[in-house]
């Protein structure tokens, strides 16, 4: 029996040899390796085998079968690399062909006007002042003149963090850096931005984000004056927008007196009032400002009898926005190259 074996290896192995095509090595598996194949014809046979026999016998009929199906594994790889020569001989490969330029990503928008709004104070002697995300109660609020239960909080719609003693919140605006800016730098004058991601509890829309960067200017010393405040702020729009034509108008933050926002000739309708972007009023508003109030000096350290200061708010993405006629917010945030790549 076990002859028979070893001569049906041989004939299959031989028969294996010449199949170059992957037709005919599908027939040569059913004749020998499939269910109804030549090996298990023989494991058949075992239980017509007397007792003595059936061990060995299974054993070989064993070891054969192992044998051809590694060397039909073998097979489908010879034959795959047989056809992939052809392939390429068939199509040459033109090693002189320009390679595929590999894509390379650019600095998001965001990024881009805040690279610009450091260049333009940077460029007025103003220093970048990094401060904290998490931020105390105190420092977000009362020290800017809102007390708890101050209405003035609805505004800065809060997320607080939970389980602290001192309430801990993620600050909603970049204002609470200006006292920590002001106590680094005492008895210097000041002349900083600070810029940083900001946090509000919003509905978010296509006006409102939960998250956005803002970018903070707070300049404190002996005679500053809402002259410079107005000279400083118009001279930033005119590099951020070009020549365009700039409004104070008066607002209320309780942590500036007096306080004004500024605005810009609306880019689109060019102050006619004739479209949506300016809201039909011909003029965009792109920031708060207003001379430090007396007490958040003094929160600073500073004696409002000697020192004055102005201060003043913008959002890069809304200025991105207004600057590029960009109508939703959530763009900054969702990752659509389509619309990253725009800039
Ligand atoms: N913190 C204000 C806000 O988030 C913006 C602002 C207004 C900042 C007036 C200022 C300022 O420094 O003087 O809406």
């Amino acid at each position: 029996m076990s002859e028979n074996a070893t001569a049906l290896q041989a004939r299959a192995l031989a028969r294996l040899e010449t199949i170059w095509d992957n037709e005919q090595l599908e027939a040569w598996r059913v004749e020998y390796i499939g269910r109804k194949g030549a090996v298990n014809a023989l494991f058949e046979q075992i239980s017509a085998l007397p007792h003595t026999e059936r061990g060995a016998f299974g054993k070989t009929a064993n070891e054969l079968k192992l044998a051809l199906e590694a060397a039909f594994n073998a097979k489908i790889g010879a034959i795959k690399q047989i056809e992939l020569s052809k392939a390429l001989e068939a199509e040459p490969l033109d090693v002189t062909l320009p390679g595929r330029r590999p894509s390379r990503g650019h600095i998001h928008p965001t990024i881009q006007t805040l690279q610009e709004i450091y260049k333009i104070f940077g460029e007025m002697g103003f220093q970048v002042y990094r401060t904290r995300q998490v931020e105390t109660d105190i420092m977000n609020f009362q020290l800017l003149n809102i007390p708890p239960f101050h209405p003035a909080r609805d505004n800065w719609s809060t997320f607080y963090v939970a389980g602290s003693d001192e309430k801990v919140l993620l600050r909603t605006h970049t204002s609470p850096g200006q006292i920590r800016a002001m106590r680094a730098a005492y008895p210097n004058p000041v002349r900083a931005i600070l810029p940083g991601l900001c946090y509000r509890y919003e509905q978010v829309s296509a006006r409102y984000e939960i998250q956005f960067n803002q970018v903070e200017g707070i300049v404190v010393g002996h005679n500053i004056t809402f002259g410079n405040l107005k000279g400083t702020l118009t001279e930033f729009a005119r590099r951020m927008f070009g020549e365009r034509p700039v409004r104070f108008y008066g607002d209320h933050f309780p942590f500036t007196e007096p306080s004004a926002q500024m605005d810009v000739r609306c880019i689109i309708c060019e102050g006619r009032g004739t479209d949506a972007l300016c809201k039909y009023t011909g003029w965009l508003e792109i920031l708060g400002s207003g001379m430090v109030h007396p007490q958040v000096l003094r929160n600073g350290g500073y004696d409002p009898n000697e020192w004055s200061g102005f201060a003043f708010g913008m959002g890069p993405e809304r200025i991105a926005m207004l600057k590029h006629g960009i109508t939703d917010i959530r763009n900054f945030w969702n990752n659509d190259l389509r619309f990253l790549e725009q800039f």
